[in-house]
């Protein structure tokens, strides 16, 4: 659903943020079991949802095709 609210979005030149829901097992940043692939201005970034988000720009998380 938040991949298709994204799409949306990206379609009507809309700002969107999206949050993230991952399975975590520490939840303070330490196990890096909830890292999620975005996009920076440098190129694809592995992410953790629990202290890097759980917010994220859409076009971050889900780039347009
Ligand atoms: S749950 Fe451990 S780093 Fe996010």
């Amino acid at each position: 659903m938040l991949e298709a609210v994204a799409k949306l979005a990206q379609e009507y030149h809309l700002p969107c943020q999206v949050s993230l829901e991952e399975f975590m097992a520490c939840a303070v940043g330490g196990c890096a079991g909830c890292v999620v692939e975005v996009q920076t201005e440098t190129g694809p970034a592995m992410k953790r949802v629990c202290v890097d988000g759980p917010v994220f720009d859409s076009n971050a998380v889900f780039p347009a095709a």
